[in-house]
């Protein structure tokens, strides 16, 4: 009796330890904000690889992924991925590699855009979806912005349209008077969605996406770069899943099948 309980603790430890792979893949670190991408979440990750190809292909490849796998893993017809999602290629067995050429990115923004297939790998999805919230005015440098995760970062803000334009708080600080400080940091306060800090930013322009509905666009970007970063991870966790509910499943039986072989020597 004491073993079987000992074995069922440890395939409910197994089974924890399976659902919760995801989230121990970030380690802690001081970023802005924090995410878990959702990779299941298919109205999402399609969203998010419309935005991808329409905002970031342009200047980043995804060469370790072809549109032919993300139109079969997205559910997305090939009519419909030739017309929305492939802006840099026709044939949708080819890689997603961008227009512009490794030579051309590095003389025009100092560095060749990445390669972001591995990114939210490399990164951590925190990381990344930090990044895409932390662009803020910065007239010092050459495209007008810095960014909080990558000080110094050579991309420019493409989704200014959608979020606006934000400044670090601290430079506000300065400028506005002490209580006007006080109360604007309140209001700030409720904005940090959930993460009991305020924001080290001030919208000071807002784009065509309230703030929320912009957290989430980027939600979805990063759900996208998550899926590429392991197309298989959606298919390989449910797998595990079951892999444990079957094992559990044989446990009860081995367990009856004991009782009933012990039974009439006790
Ligand atoms: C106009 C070209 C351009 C576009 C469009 C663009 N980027 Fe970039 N991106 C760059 C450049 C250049 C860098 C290199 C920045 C640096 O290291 O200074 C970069 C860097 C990055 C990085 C950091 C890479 C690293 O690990 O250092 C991420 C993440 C990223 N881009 C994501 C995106 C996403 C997501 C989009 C679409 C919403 C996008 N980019 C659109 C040019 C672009």
């Amino acid at each position: 009796m004491k073993s079987v309980s000992l074995i069922s603790k440890l395939a409910v430890a197994g089974l924890a330890f399976a659902v919760s792979g995801t989230a121990m893949a970030s380690g802690g670190h001081a970023l802005p904000y924090s995410y878990v991408a959702d990779v299941d979440n298919l109205p999402s990750v399609q969203r998010g690889a419309s935005a991808f190809m329409g905002y970031c292909s342009g200047c980043h490849s995804m060469k370790y992924l072809r549109y032919s796998r993300v139109g079969q893993d997205l559910k997305i017809p090939e009519d419909l991925l030739k017309a929305n999602l492939m802006f840099t290629s026709d044939k949708v067995g080819d890689q997603i590699i961008s227009s512009l050429s490794k030579a051309e990115g590095a003389k025009w923004f100092g560095q060749a855009p990445p390669d972001l297939t591995l990114e939210t790998r490399a990164r951590g999805e925190d990381w990344v979806y930090s990044y895409l919230k932390s662009f803020y005015v910065d007239p010092t440098r050459p495209m007008g912005v810095n960014n909080l995760v990558l000080p110094g970062a050579s991309m420019p803000h493409v989704l200014w349209e959608k979020q606006g334009w934000q400044k670090k708080a601290e430079a506000e600080h300065h400028e506005g008077g002490e209580a006007a400080h006080g109360e604007k940091k309140e209001g700030e306060h409720a904005e940090a969605a959930g993460h009991g800090h305020a924001s080290p930013f001030t919208l000071v322009q807002q784009g065509t996406l309230e703030p929320r509905e912009y957290d989430k666009f980027v939600g979805d970007i990063v759900n996208f770069m998550a899926y590429a970063a392991e197309p298989g991870r959606s298919h390989r966790q449910s797998l595990g899943i079951k892999a444990i509910v079957y094992l559990l499943i044989l446990l009860g039986f081995a367990y009856l099948l004991k009782k009933e072989y012990w039974r009439d020597v006790h």
